[in-house]
């Protein structure tokens, strides 16, 4: 069965895109460096690949807490997130409608940072726009259980560098990490491991953590493979931490790995132009990991086993864990 998304988001983005002026122009070159983006290309971004994003973050948290932690979670009110390279927010608004859809949440602290000061502008204004309200209206109408969290936000210009991988500095706690398509970006030697090392110690004791990225070939290997290697070599000396899908990756890399490391959703209708009617729809490519602390990753273990991650629309470009469909 194919999770259909509700109608709200599509009805967001293409109010978001005209009050923002984004256009559609995709370029796969184009898009490998964006810290330097400044107003034309944000608006292109806008209009390009912020619904990817937006639209990939949401199906993963969605098939994650929907499949795997159930529906309506219980939370003491608060909810802390965390986005290093948030950008205009595409993959953390993915993530906060998500969490307002079924968290019963009455207040979202959110702490987002990126290196564009322009994108962060963007950001403040899209969660203050028209198009965010009426979400969050549609969200009151279909009673979604966060719909009415008050919203703290937190966003600072930093720039992630081989010397400066710490963006806290502090001994902060998140309930959600996520990372989107940023660290494919960095020149840092090891920056899966890295990232791995700095933020899963900020992990609250229910806390999970989102890597996302694009998955094109870097280095001979393409980027899933990458961070399948680095979280390997990470959890291999970290043992009070878990990946929590694919799951049981530990044992697979103590024998024989099937996969080889390459992991890549597909998500469909995330890609094409918003603003012409006749444009046919594309689907969109991205690799993912997701990881916890070790006692919520044996809690939840039994459902992750059993876990399909959108494996009805399984087809030859779309490979999560070879183990869990066998
Ligand atoms: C492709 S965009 C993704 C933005 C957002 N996370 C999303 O999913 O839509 C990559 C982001 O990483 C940021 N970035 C790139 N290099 C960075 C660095 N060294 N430190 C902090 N942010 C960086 C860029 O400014 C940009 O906002």
């Amino acid at each position: 069965m194919t999770i259909a998304r509700p109608d709200y988001l599509e009805e967001f983005l293409v109010s978001l895109i005209r009050e923002f002026k984004g256009f559609y122009a995709p370029n796969s070159e184009w898009v490998k460096s964006t810290v330097d983006y400044y107003e034309e290309d944000l608006r292109r971004y806008l209009g390009t690949y912020f619904p990817r994003s937006l639209l990939e973050t949401y199906d993963i948290a969605s098939e994650l807490f929907g499949k795997v932690f159930g529906s309506q979670i219980a939370t003491d009110g608060e909810l802390r997130i965390l986005d290093v390279g948030c950008g205009m927010g595409g993959g953390t608004i993915g993530l906060l409608f998500v969490v307002l859809e079924k968290f019963r949440v009455e207040k979202v602290i959110l702490r987002g940072f990126d290196a564009n000061d322009e994108s962060l502008r963007f950001f403040r204004e899209i969660l203050n726009s028209g198009a965010w309200n009426k979400a969050r209206e549609a969200l009151r109408k279909l009673e979604a259980p966060g719909a009415d969290a008050d919203m703290a936000v937190g966003l600072r210009k930093v720039s992630v560098s081989q010397r400066i991988f710490d963006v806290l500095q502090d001994n902060s706690e998140y309930d959600v990490v996520l990372t989107s398509k940023m660290l494919n970006e960095l020149n840092v030697e090891k920056k899966y491991r890295r990232f791995l090392e700095t933020y899963l110690p900020h992990l609250s004791e229910h806390g999970i953590c989102f890597v996302i990225d694009v998955n094109d070939k870097r280095d001979c290997l393409h980027i899933s493979q990458h961070l399948s290697n680095e979280s390997l070599e990470f959890l291999q000396s970290h043992d009070e931490f878990e990946c929590l899908l694919p799951p049981g990756c530990r044992i697979c890399a103590e024998g024989d790995r099937r996969c080889e490391g390459f992991l890549q959703i597909m998500c469909r209708d995330t890609n094409f132009d918003r603003l012409n009617p006749d444009a046919e729809r594309g689907v969109s490519k991205v690799c993912c990991r997701v990881f916890c602390r070790e006692p919520l990753y044996r809690y939840l273990k039994p459902q992750l086993m059993r876990f399909d991650f959108l494996a009805s629309e399984a087809g030859e470009n779309h490979v999560y864990c070879p183990r869990l469909h066998s």
